[in-house]
């Protein structure tokens, strides 16, 4: 689905991606897990197009994408969901999640009838898709913005840190979704900071630490491995 390989990437002066290679297998949740500034965000936003890398490939679906724009990604099913919060509280719900469609913002009736598909599958959606999104709890929102994601069918969704912030009802809401957009073919990788959460709905999963990866095995062989428990807890050796 996704292949990266030798990425270099960064912001200014030296590359926080130092030569990742990466494989991210079709249909399936994948979780990136490492310690805080191992560049986890910067895989995401070196996919979606918000980040050219300076150095290395990545293709998806057979053709190189990097470097391309963001419009151009999300056109050929490519969605990121960033980590700080995207909704507009003052904006209704209905409107957030018309927002995902804006690259077909004339396409009037795709639009509603998608509206209407993500309300069924999202039922907070039909509830309160006329009220102010600033309104909902914090796990309520973060399914608008699955929503919002899914509005053009896209064919990978990249979510940051998906857990952040939440109390343990809304993470079983989140993994919900998540599921739900594997079950219906959606390619998913997640990055995450709470590695039981995130490996725990992923069946891969990769560990970085300082812009590699340090391994990447079945999500469940990294979470019974003790020598991760004790990289998680200690920190990068
Ligand atoms: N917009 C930016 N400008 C400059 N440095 C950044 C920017 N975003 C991230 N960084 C730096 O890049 C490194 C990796 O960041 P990031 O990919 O966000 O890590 P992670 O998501 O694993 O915590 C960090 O040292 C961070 O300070
Ligand atoms: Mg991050």
């Amino acid at each position: 689905m996704i292949s990266m390989t030798g990425v270099h990437a960064g912001y200014g002066g030296g590359d926080v991606l130092q030569g990742l290679d990466l494989e991210i297998d079709p249909g399936a949740v994948t979780c990136v897990v490492g310690p805080n500034g191992a560049g986890k965000s910067t895989v995401l936003r070196a996919i979606s197009g918000q980040l050219a890398p300076r150095l290395g490939t990545i293709r998806y679906g057979g053709r190189d994408i990097d470097g391309r724009h963001p419009a151009e990604l999300i056109k050929a099913g490519i969605v990121q969901v960033p980590q700080k919060h995207g909704l507009f509280p003052e904006m209704t719900v209905a409107e957030n999640v018309l927002l995902g469609g804006y690259l077909r913002r004339r396409d009037r009736a795709y639009l509603q009838k998608r509206l209407a598909h993500l309300a069924e599958r999202f039922p907070i959606i039909g509830e309160r898709g006329a009220e102010p999104a600033g309104n909902l709890s914090g796990g309520q929102r973060r399914t608008v913005e699955f929503a919002r994601a899914l509005m053009l069918e896209p064919a990978m969704v990249l979510l940051d840190e998906p857990s952040l912030g939440l109390d343990p009802r809304s993470l079983g809401l989140v993994e919900q979704s998540v599921t739900g957009m594997r079950d219906s073919g959606v390619t998913v990788l997640i990055v995450e900071q709470n590695v039981r959460f995130g490996l725990g709905i992923a069946a891969h999963g990769v560990v970085m630490e300082s812009g590699r990866v340090l391994r990447a095995d079945a999500a469940q062989a990294i979470l019974d491995d003790p020598e991760m428990g004790a990289f998680f807890l200690g920190g990068a050796p």
